[in-house]
């Protein structure tokens, strides 16, 4: 049975929703979160829908029945496109909230109509993707660029702060900002660039300097926090507490790699990272 003072659930495959908990933790400062990170399995990016659905469908399973979760924050564009209907169809009494590419705002904010996206190559292949792109208004087009293995690249520059892990990722985002084309303000260019993938939330400074001041960058951690609150407040399970509560980090796979990503990118205690053992899926 979940009460106000229940956890809140959130996963990714790995450190990337942590920029979706960051946004979790400001918009409700008082409720304890319990974030998973797959590191054993990430990127799933690369991985395919059954592994992806099976991954998430096991971490819901784990999140409800070991922390008694109020609610779940799919904080991964590729689980949610793989697997949401499938946690909904589940658990239809969890409340759950997804994450996926920003497509509507970017479309409101565009003044050239052209947008760049970019995301991993699960997300941006999926059916749920393709239903999204389709409800925009004609006037308006995407410009989709698949980054293989840019989260993967993110989450190793969290643990090797050297230059060489940064590099990678640099040379990775030039290569992938250079593939989508031409952006800036002019007729024909893309002013806009949609982070479809929340690892790339923590890359915001550098894709800034690559794409200079007049390109808008949109993620999509408040909206999906703000979500998380207006439905917690319908169900009437947001906590009274208003001082910062508990943070526990799980991770299937390396621990140094959660440490180093929730100290450096959310400044959380290295104390609160914990291993976790899951079963292994069928696909591994
Ligand atoms: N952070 C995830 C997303 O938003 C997944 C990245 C990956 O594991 O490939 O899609």
């Amino acid at each position: 049975m979940v009460h106000s003072s229940s956890p809140i659930g959130v996963f990714d495959s790995g450190v990337g929703g942590l920029s979706v908990l960051q946004a979790l933790r400001q918009e409700l400062p008082g409720e304890s979160f319990v974030y998973l990170a797959d590191n054993a399995y990430a990127p799933y990016g690369e991985r395919g829908d059954a592994f992806v659905a099976e991954r998430t469908l096991a971490i819901g399973n784990y999140l409800l029945r070991s922390h008694a979760i109020k609610a779940l924050v799919v904080a991964c564009n590729t689980a949610t496109a793989a697997a949401i209907h499938l946690l909904r169809a589940q658990w239809p009494d969890l409340l759950l909230v997804g994450v996926e590419p920003a497509l509507k705002p970017a479309a409101a904010s565009s003044r050239t109509g052209h947008i760049g996206v970019i995301g991993t190559r699960g997300t941006l292949g999926s059916a749920k993707f393709a239903q999204l792109q389709a409800s925009l208004p004609p006037t308006v087009q995407c410009h989709l660029q698949p980054c293989d293995g840019l989260a993967y690249a993110i989450e190793r520059s969290a643990l090797q702060s050297d230059d060489a892990a940064q590099a990678d990722v640099a040379a990775l985002c030039q290569r992938y900002l250079q593939a989508l084309g031409h952006f800036g303000s002019g007729d024909g260019s893309m002013d806009t660039l949609v982070l479809g993938c929340t690892h790339y939330v923590f890359v915001t400074p550098l894709l800034r300097s690559l794409l200079g001041p007049q390109v808008t960058l949109i993620d999509t951690g408040a909206p999906v926090a703000r979500q998380t609150a207006r439905l917690l407040q319908t169900a009437k399970l947001q906590t009274p507490d208003k001082t910062p509560a508990q943070v526990q980090l799980l991770t299937t796979g390396d621990l140094a790699l959660l440490r180093a990503g929730a100290s450096r990118w959310l400044q959380l205690s290295t104390a609160d990272c914990h291993t976790v053992a899951l079963p292994a899926p069928d696909y591994a």
